[in-house]
């Protein structure tokens, strides 16, 4: 019977040793260990000997279990080595793409923009503001003189988070939010810009994104009225993209400004691009934000930074600004 073990143990810890996989191991392990595996027998065939020969077959038994075990343990352990050299070999960055000679890449087309109108408007003594992407319903529709029912509060443009009320937090789905909280947080006069980040539920194409950037302005003070809002729109955009642009005004509609219009610019090839919204605070916003309209009056505008990026770096699908192609991104 010693011989059998011996048989019978060679045979499982070499069946072990030439496990390719961990996957394979487990299914070894439990054909050939434990209660159930290959020298389970022999255990149970033990109470038909004599004493002697007992505790013979007994020793010889355990050693044999010992080496399988141990051999189990062993493979196991080279198993887990080289799946884990494995996977830091998937896992490796190869830095040398970044190109020796050329400078260290350069920002983004809309952090580029971003921070470019931010020193237009800092230079006219605008300061700039920032506020949550995760928005509540006060701020992102209803300080805003959005009606219960209005349809943008629709679930074909909002992304609701699922967290407090229903439909209580949402992606904020533009940057007018943040005028409430600077209109909240501080008394007029108030010179304020804003960018930020901006969600759709939207399917992307060339001209939309789900995830896009706007930037909000927003003047309370005594006495503003539409020209002011005119003259600052022509005065950005020209700064902006240089001589031979500028702007006209559509009217339009906003529940949160009265009157309201639609501001378009005009590119050097007479092509009109649609940019954003503005016109004079509603006084129901102010009033929500605790702002007596009879002694204030202001003027907002917002609109998206990546069609103004587009525009101005001639790219003509708004998808290729996400794009992480080192050709694409030389091209700037
Ligand atoms: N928030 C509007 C949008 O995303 C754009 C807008 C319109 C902003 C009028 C304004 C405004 O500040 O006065 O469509």
């Amino acid at each position: 019977m010693i011989e059998e073990i011996r048989v019978v143990a060679d045979d499982a810890r070499s069946r072990l040793e030439a496990a390719s996989s961990l996957e394979d191991l487990r299914a070894l392990e439990s054909e050939l260990v434990g209660k159930k595996g290959s020298l389970a027998g022999f255990k149970r065939a033990m109470g038909t000997l004599d004493p002697d020969q007992r505790a013979e077959v007994g020793r010889a038994l355990n050693a044999a279990s010992a080496e399988v075990a141990a051999a189990l343990v062993a493979r196991r352990r080279q198993l887990e080595h080289a799946q884990r050299r494995g996977r830091l070999e998937d896992e490796r960055l190869d830095l040398t793409e970044v190109r020796a000679g050329r400078d260290a890449g350069h920002l983004h087309l809309v952090t580029a923009a971003i921070e470019e109108l931010e020193d237009t408007f800092v230079g006219l003594g605008f300061r700039v503001a920032e506020g949550p992407e995760v928005e509540d319903d006060w701020h992102n529709f209803t300080a805003l003189n959005f009606g219960e029912h209005h349809p943008a509060r629709d679930m074909q443009d909002t992304f609701f988070v699922d967290l407090g009320a229903p439909r209580e937090v949402v992606l904020r789905t533009h940057t007018s939010p943040v005028q409430v909280r600077v209109m909240e947080d501080q008394p007029p006069p108030i010179y304020s810009v804003m960018p930020g980040r901006v969600y759709r539920n939207e399917a992307a194409d060339a001209t939309h994104l789900a995830v896009f950037h706007q930037l909000e302005c927003l003047v309370v003070d005594r006495d503003i009225n539409f020209g002011h809002l005119a003259g600052t729109i022509d005065m950005f955009i020209r700064a902006f993209f240089g001589e031979g642009y500028s702007t006209r005004l559509r009217p339009s509609y906003f529940p949160f400004t009265e009157p309201s219009a639609e501001f378009d610019v005009r590119r050097p090839d007479g092509s009109w691009l649609e940019l954003g919204g503005c016109g004079m605070v509603h006084p129901n916003v102010l009033t929500n934000c605790g702002i007596d309209p009879e002694e204030w009056s202001g003027f907002a505008f917002g609109f998206g930074l990546d069609r103004l990026a587009a525009t101005r770096h001639g790219v003509g699908d708004l998808r290729d600004l996400l794009s992480t192609d080192i050709r694409v991104l030389e091209q700037f």
